[in-house]
């Protein structure tokens, strides 16, 4: 259910990277359900057609392009063909479980270069073709960026980066009337980030009632913060970090210590 207005984003632009699957999809189509024009990003082609073709599916005005992250030039052409742009969302994440010492460096160098550098990628080439003033970036973060989490070394280093990118990018970019802001989701059911760290039924249920609000949260959570926040209604929100995560963030990590056994 949304408490936005039918049309809101009409007109609109809207730009996801990682947006094939997952939370990502859902905020593409959140945005899209409201009027956006929406364009989705991926890696895998075959991912990124079903993605789109689901969107038109709903109605959507909806379009996908291949490009990694990691490279700017691929990603800068997909930018500039979906210019004017109003939201820009740096959803493209990577993440596998690992001890440190068992982490290759180019493993850890696998996830710091799309998460940090294909977030600064993304907004780099998306502020000149941007509608200003009035966009706004939306950086999907993580609990990771500021509770340490074992065998998350490269997340945790990587979505701190990311939410610094935010802060820094705020401070850089408010003159020119655009906003950045970003969302770090908690417990998202039906995730893939869910599946790997609550793999079975007991892990979940046990996680969930060690939460303050006792379930998981829905990919609708998140997207509909992106569409606050993307909104007039935010106009004077930048450079903050918000979590939906039930509460996950008052209990703290300790939460998934069991990982490192
Ligand atoms: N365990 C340990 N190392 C792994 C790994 C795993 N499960 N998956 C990849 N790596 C390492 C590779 O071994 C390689 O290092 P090496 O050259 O020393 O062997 C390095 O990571 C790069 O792997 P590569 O296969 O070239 O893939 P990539 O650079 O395209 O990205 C991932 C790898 C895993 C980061 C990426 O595929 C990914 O993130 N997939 C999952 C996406 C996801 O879960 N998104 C939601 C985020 S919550």
């Amino acid at each position: 259910m949304s408490v936005f207005r039918e049309g809101l984003y009409r007109g609109k632009s809207v730009f996801v990277t990682g947006g094939s699957s997952g939370i990502n999809l859902r905020i593409a189509e959140a945005f899209g359900l409201a009027g956006a024009r929406v364009a989705i990003n991926g890696r895998n082609v075959d991912k990124l057609t079903a993605a789109v073709e689901g969107l038109k599916a709903k109605g959507i005005d909806a379009s996908g392009y291949a490009a990694d992250v990691r490279e700017y030039r691929t990603l800068d052409e997909a930018l500039a063909r979906v210019a004017p742009l109003d939201v820009l969302v740096c959803g493209a994440a990577g993440n596998f479980p690992s001890p440190a010492v068992m982490m290759s460096s180019n493993g850890f160098k696998a996830v710091l270069e799309i998460d940090v550098l294909g977030t600064f990628n993304a907004c780099r080439a998306a502020f000149e073709k941007m509608n200003k003033p009035g966009a706004c970036v939306i950086n999907i973060s993580a609990p990771q960026a500021t509770v340490p989490y074992p065998m998350q070394a490269h997340v945790c280093a990587a979505k701190a980066g990311v939410d610094m990118l935010t802060k820094t990018l705020a401070m850089e970019w408010g003159g020119a009337g655009v906003r950045v802001n970003s969302i770090s989701p908690g417990p998202i059911a039906e995730t893939e980030g869910m599946e790997r760290l609550a793999p079975d039924a007991a892990s979940r249920d046990k996680l969930a009632q060690a939460l303050p609000l006792q379930r998981f949260g829905k990919k609708d959570d998140v997207a509909q913060l992106a569409l606050f926040l993307a909104s007039d209604a935010a106009s004077y929100v930048t450079g903050s970090v918000f979590t939906v995560d039930g509460g996950m963030s008052l209990v703290g990590g300790g939460l998934f210590a069991h990982l490192s056994s």
